[in-house]
């Protein structure tokens, strides 16, 4: 029953990538070779640029299909914004990551290539390994953690699984781009040490271990130079260093000089057709700007990744019959990978798992409406959404489950959603009907030439959203508009608004997409009764879009409730159950791409909710629905605290698995949880003056907060399961160390064995721990097993900045065999 296949990052298997022993590589060269050959200046300039927002050109002349690209992390969007096509959705970057296990993180890659075939997808734009510089960073929950080699081996794992499916990633954004203020212009000033041992570390192991088919560089600078056009990170690092022989494509519309940026080794200008490469390129080469053999490097580049996902004749994919490959169940993966990351922090008398025939009253706006996933370009659609009521509704026996509101994390309005069924008539400016679209909600968000057949962005002069609306709850509802332009807004007859929203002084070209909703008017309804809706927006072809895109919102709020009412209900209910589960959340203006956050606490009343709740039953468990660390000031107050990030379609299902014991919570914290902001280390995510010093050097993370000495509320690495573990011995070596351990409670369990390295004093000036490797063992009730943990040369290394290299540090060092960073088990020494 011993399960001893350790995972220790860069040993997952077979790599999908470079390798080639069966020649079939040459084969591939020879084609890449010969296909470029056929090609003239203008053709190969434009294949460098995307024909629209997601794909590149085909060239049927030498056999060449066209590369097809899209989002991302958790699921594969396609190439429309819409609930048409809808998309398994997996559980945030944050949960995978906290399962610790780069096997999990290659069968989510497998499926989503399997996701990516069927939707016609060559390329996933994923994983991103920036890292958890700061929580504040807004797409903190589209990362893995803040180690580095965490990162590295759970992207490993990633990158490996999605082309063992036949389908290119791009490993994302080189680099520095940890948070998201100014993220177009920002220089992050990066030191050449913390830039290599932290936030390189990932992409080389990526790299190296997985041979990654391509590449996205960042927006952001770093140290003076924009990634896009950054020679010494690109060619001279992860290509000539590192041996990257993949595609390199910018973020989207990072690319910005023609010439710096064919320079700088940036080989696909994305999205297109308006770019810098192009016929921009061809210019270029012709006026003595740019060497042909440049262009030449990056067509080869691109080629080289057709040939691998097979989409040049002539050329073996690397998977070669990728349609043959056993189906993946998505909903059954989604559920494990949700449940194998949700991180138990605290359960105190044995809270969790909830015992038979336990009465529970649930409270919290997400557990009915449940926050799946972070907001925008990981966005996806998924056919179905699994709430932890739809969850524990279909786990407990009839008539021992409550549910009440208690507190909404939002008092703002957000795209029309539960209720409402709405499409999108698009007229020409004479009137006429153009075409029409599905909507998922009242979000419209159509880029490029992502529109309702028969629409182009020339003839489309208005977009209606129309449709009905069935209220679940009487009372005022509230309407309004999120974007900018011309807008008519009718409910029931009744016209709320008929005016413009002007141009702010907003700077990110997401404004639309990213900003404040705005209330237009209230209208009572009666919960139940149907009633017809519609918002007209003109388009103003005066404002300038940085690219052709439709992106508006018809935003709604449900009537507002006495806030102190709700919180009596659910009290009241919370009172006469055995158990109260409070479910809180951050929404998607808190954590979302676009912005970085401005505090760390839970939004609206929440804090008050739990508070009372656990005032009036002691068998409070608190379910966090947050992909990144909030504040939670009631820690001590309440029985236990499940961490469930956004936990993708089938959260709620997994969450009922765990909370009944079906299941184990199987999550290590893989980025640490502080107390309150205050406390945290790194926090500064606004430059001054253009500038973002990332001061603190080498530490971030568990390693700043050992610095200062600081304590957090759960250290990295800490999560809690239904067993207990006791650490029987620790053998090590200088490659590797031996832990015994014995499952001494009443279940099969999992534990993830985490091995630190403590320097002893050296004089060189080094973190006081580092994560040097893991591995997972399952076992039974009662059984030892035993599980090697490689310790890689490099956790030993520090980059030596004046002799720009790698250098090992000999002396001696603690070895550390851990439950977490807060709790060693065994301690040996190492001396090397
Ligand atoms: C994001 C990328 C994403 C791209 C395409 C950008 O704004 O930074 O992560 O892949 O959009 O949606």
């Amino acid at each position: 029953m011993a399960d001893t296949s350790a995972q220790t990052g860069a040993d997952t298997g077979a790599d999908t990538g470079a390798g080639g022993a069966d020649g079939a590589d040459a084969v591939r060269e020879q084609a890449v070779e010969a296909a470029l050959a056929k090609l003239d200046l203008d053709t190969k300039t434009r294949l460098l640029a995307g024909q629209d927002m997601w794909s590149l050109p085909a060239l049927p002349e030498i056999g060449l299909r066209s590369l097809v690209m899209s989002d991302g992390p958790i699921g594969v969007r396609g190439v429309r914004w819409t609930a048409d096509d809808p998309s398994v959705a997996l559980p945030s970057p944050t949960a995978l990551a906290a399962a610790w296990d780069p096997a999990l993180a290659r069968r989510a890659g497998r499926l989503l290539a399997q996701e990516a075939r069927r939707k016609g997808v060559h390329v996933l734009l994923a994983p991103t390994v920036n890292l958890h510089r700061t929580p504040l960073g807004g797409r903190h929950f589209e990362a893995y953690s803040e180690d580095p080699y965490l990162t590295g081996a759970l992207g490993t794992g990633y990158v490996q699984g999605v082309q063992d499916g036949g389908v290119g990633t791009t490993v994302k954004h080189f680099v520095g781009n940890d948070a998201e203020t100014d993220r177009f212009t920002v220089d992050n000033r990066i030191a050449p040490r913390p830039l290599r041992e932290l936030y390189l570390a990932p992409f080389e192991a990526i790299v190296k271990n997985a041979h990654p088919w391509g590449i996205m560089t960042a927006y952001n600078q770093v140290n003076g130079t924009t990634m896009t056009e950054h020679r010494y990170l690109v060619n001279e690092v992860l290509r000539g260093e590192w041996g990257f022989d993949g595609a390199n494509v910018s973020d989207w519309m990072a690319a910005r000089s023609t010439t710096g940026d064919i320079e700088g080794g940036l080989d696909v200008a994305m999205p297109g057709p308006q770019t810098v490469y192009g016929p921009a390129l061809a210019a270029a080469v012709r006026a003595g700007e740019v060497e042909e053999q440049a262009v030449d490097a990056a067509v080869r580049n691109v080629l080289r990744l057709a040939a691998r996902v097979g989409a040049l004749d002539d050329a073996p994919p690397v998977v070669a019959d990728a349609a043959a490959l056993e189906r993946i169940d998505g909903d059954a993966l989604a559920r494990e990978i949700a449940r194998r990351g949700f991180v138990l922090v605290r359960n105190e008398n044995g809270a969790l798992p909830l015992a038979a025939g336990t009465s529970v009253a649930l409270s919290g706006a997400a557990a009915r409406d449940a926050r799946v996933l972070g907001g925008g370009s990981a966005q996806v659609f998924p056919d179905h959404t699994v709430s932890p009521l739809d969850g524990l509704t279909a786990a407990l026996p009839d008539g021992l489950l409550t549910f009440s509101v208690g507190a909404d994390p939002s008092d703002e309005l957000a795209p029309a959603d539960q209720g409402f069924t709405l499409r999108a008539v698009c007229r020409d400016a004479a009137g006429a009907i153009l075409g029409e679209g599905s909507l998922p909600n009242g979000q419209v968000q159509w880029i490029g030439d992502d529109l309702p057949a028969g629409v182009t962005h020339d003839t489309l002069a208005s977009i209606e959203v129309t449709g009905t609306f069935t209220p679940r709850e009487s009372g005022e509802h509230s309407f309004g508009t999120r974007g900018l332009g011309a807008y008519t807004l009718t409910v029931d007859g009744r016209t709320l608004f008929d005016g413009v929203q002007a141009m702010g002084p907003e700077t990110d070209p997401f404004e639309a997409f990213f900003g404040s909703p705005v209330e237009r008017g209230r209208v009572a309804l009666t919960a139940g009764e149907t009633v017809e809706v519609s918002l007209r927006h003109t388009l103003d072809k005066e404002f300038a879009a940085p690219l052709p895109a439709v992106m508006f919102s018809f935003v709604h709020l449900g009537p507002r409730r006495d806030p102190d009412e709700l919180i009596a209900e659910a009290v009241e209910a919370a009172r006469a159950a055995d158990t109260a589960v409070v479910v809180v959340a951050t929404t998607e203006r808190v954590e979302s791409e676009g912005f970085d956050r401005k505090d760390l606490a839970l939004p609206g009343r929440q804090d008050d909710l739990v508070r009372a709740v656990a005032a009036a039953n002691p068998n409070t468990v608190v379910v966090v629905n947050a992909g990144s660390p909030v504040e939670m000031p009631w820690r001590d107050e309440v029985a236990a605290i499940l961490l469930t990030w956004f936990p993708g379609q089938e959260g709620g299902a997994a969450l009922a698995d765990v909370l009944t014991g079906a299941e184990e919570p199987g999550g290590r914290l893989p980025t640490t949880w502080p107390v309150a902001l205050a406390d945290v280390p790194v926090t500064e995510v606004t430059p001054t003056d253009g500038e973002l010093d990332y001061a603190e050097g080498v530490f971030i993370g568990y390693r700043a907060w050992d610095r200062a000495g600081a304590v957090p509320a759960y250290a990295f690495g800490h999560g809690l399961g239904y067993t207990t573990w006791s650490y029987d011995s620790l053998v090590v070596g200088p490659d590797a160390a031996t832990v015994r351990l014995t499952n001494t409670g009443g279940r099969t369990g999992r534990e993830v064995v985490q091995i630190y390295l403590a320097p002893v004093a050296d004089g060189v000036e080094r973190p006081a721990r580092w994560l040097a490797g893991f591995a997972s063992v399952e076992a039974a009730a009662g059984e030892s097993v035993e599980v090697t943990v490689e310790l890689p040369r490099r956790a030993f290394e520090i980059w030596d900045e004046a002799a720009g290299g790698w250098t090992f540090v000999s002396g001696g060092y603690e070895v550390l065999a851990a439950h977490s960073l807060a709790d060693a088990r065994l301690t040996a020494r190492l001396d090397v």
